[in-house]
């Protein structure tokens, strides 16, 4: 089920089995060896869940044991998001709880990681008195100072964006990881002053990091036994890193290609692509590698031109369009999803039905649906006034989800009786009779172990016989045991 209306809809984005605000504990049960614990709740996009096992690692390197469990914990972060006003509403609500949990525990602290922290600063320090550090998406690194400048009554803040931050160095501590997947930061911040969007101020200007680190920790990651990374980035297609010892630069395609020869075993995924900058290089790079996944997420955000003049998306409905085309030209399986938003600033029912009509000729297969939320600092809220009114912006979000419920199940329906490779991740949430994986496609596919020797990581080639609208069902045609 996609859920919607709610930000659960980016728990969805992150992982089919992460649920937003998750705690983590890689190292719960391992004996009392920590000087200090540390609890961290993750809020947002991947983005934000890769930099939580950044700090992990970084915590970690101090001598601070991750805990689940909230009230064990010296040391409570939360990753937290601003991309809408909902977010930083259910970040507040917990921040209140924690605090609660402050008065009990003496000396225990709370800090606030990532973009809510970059937008509000020390605002939460001084007028909210809610936490006792705020730490901004690039300062991870200081982190263990500024704990003990906290740990020493002082209030610690660092919210200093970086030009060049990209923490290539730092070997995530996998976090809450199924063992199978895992992502792959490969830049950081964003260039692209899309109106209505808070992240190029949250996250500051978009840096590369080195392709031989990212194809290192993909690498790593396969030989402790991953089958899938997914590479990160606001937009992905604008990697662009220098390589000086080798006098080249490599591009997201180049890039795709060096961590697809990892191993053929290896799946790649990757997120997101702005429709603006996704070339053909990186299409023929997909087609090339069995093992590059046939799935593009290409945010479309409205479907009507004048109103993705307004969003300053750089592109028409049209060459929208015509990118879809391309890609279904090129690589004729690939699964397609988008983001929309609806109720932008003038947005009227004509756009509207541009927008249903683009997501009917694009045909996702999922699509990642929200109303228009004004962001404090972003274009949209200096320039335009928020004046569609909450309930046309619900009402034309409903409109949205019910086309698409139908999209996926269409989807779903054309690939009944087709065969998918699909990577094993782990037992069906219903029954551990049941493996759950993914296709190339993205799709989430269920079906019976019946007496084949397979283990999660491993692939089989598997039949749909079935589906719902969010799962197809099918059953096991050739296993394979590596
Ligand atoms: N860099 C990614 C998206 C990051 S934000 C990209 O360009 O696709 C994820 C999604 O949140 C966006 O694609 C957009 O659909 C939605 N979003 C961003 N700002 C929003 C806002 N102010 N109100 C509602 N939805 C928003
Ligand atoms: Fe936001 Fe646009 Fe950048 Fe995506 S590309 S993060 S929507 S500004
Ligand atoms: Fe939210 Fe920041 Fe990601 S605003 S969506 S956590 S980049």
């Amino acid at each position: 089920m996609l859920d919607v209306v709610t930000d659960k809809a980016d728990s969805y984005r992150v992982h089919n089995e992460t649920r937003q605000g998750e705690a983590y504990a890689p190292f719960a049960h391992e004996p009392n060896q920590f000087k200090k614990r540390f609890y961290i709740e993750s809020y947002g996009c991947a983005m934000n869940f890769a930099d939580s096992e950044i700090v992990a690692s970084i915590l970690n390197n101090e001598g601070f044991g991750a805990t689940k469990i909230v009230e064990e914990a010296d040391l409570i972060f939360i990753n937290t998001c601003s991309i809408r006003e909902k977010a930083e509403l259910t970040i507040r609500k917990r921040l209140t709880e924690f605090r609660q949990l402050k008065k009990q525990k003496k000396g225990m602290l709370v800090g606030v990681l990532g973009c809510m922290a970059e937008l509000l600063k020390s605002k939460l320090l001084e007028e909210e008195k809610l936490v006792d550090l705020v730490v901004g998406p690039d300062a991870y690194r200081s982190l263990p100072a500024l704990v003990r400048e906290a740990e020493g009554g002082q209030k610690a803040v660092n919210v200093l964006l970086s030009r060049d931050e990209t923490y290539g160095d730092i070997s995530p501590v996998r976090l809450n990881s199924n063992g199978v997947s895992a992502f792959v930061s490969i830049m950081r911040g964003c260039n692209n002053m899309c109106s209505f969007c808070v992240v190029p101020f949250t996250r500051g200007r978009e840096r590369s990091r080195s392709a031989d680190s990212i194809v290192a920790e993909c690498t790593d990651l396969f030989e402790k036994g991953y089958r899938e990374v997914t590479l990160l980035g606001q937009n992905v297609d604008s990697y662009y890193f220098l390589d000086e010892e080798n006098d080249i630069t490599v591009t997201f395609a180049m890039l795709l290609e060096k961590v697809a020869l990892v191993s053929p075993l290896l799946r790649v995924r990757f997120s997101t692509s702005h429709p603006k900058d996704i070339t053909d290089d990186v299409l023929h790079t997909i087609v090339k590698y069995e093992n590059i996944c046939n799935y593009i997420h290409l945010p479309v955000q409205s479907g009507s031109t004048r109103v993705l003049q307004l969003m300053n998306r750089t592109y028409t409905r049209e060459w929208y369009m015509g990118k879809v085309d391309r890609i279904k030209q090129i690589i004729p399986d690939c699964g397609i999803s988008g983001d929309i938003i609806t109720g932008f600033c003038t947005e009227e029912e004509q756009d509207h039905q541009d927008t249903l009509s683009i997501m009917e000729y694009s045909k996702y297969d999922y699509a990642y649906m929200y109303f228009y939320s004004e962001r404090p600092g972003t274009l949209a809220q200096k320039r335009y006034t928020d004046d569609v009114p909450l309930e046309v912006k619900k009402g034309r979000l409903y409109e949205v989800v019910e086309l698409q419920n139908r999209l996926s199940l269409e989807s779903n329906k054309r690939d009944i009786g087709k065969m998918f490779k699909i990577l094993i991740e782990g037992d069906s949430k219903k029954s551990d009779q049941d493996w759950a994986g993914r296709s190339s496609h993205g799709k989430v596919f269920v079906f019976p172990k019946e007496h084949y020797n397979l283990k999660k990581g491993e692939y089989a080639m598997v039949q749909a016989t079935d589906c719902t609208q969010g799962t197809l069902l099918g059953k096991i045609v050739i296993s394979w045991a590596k």
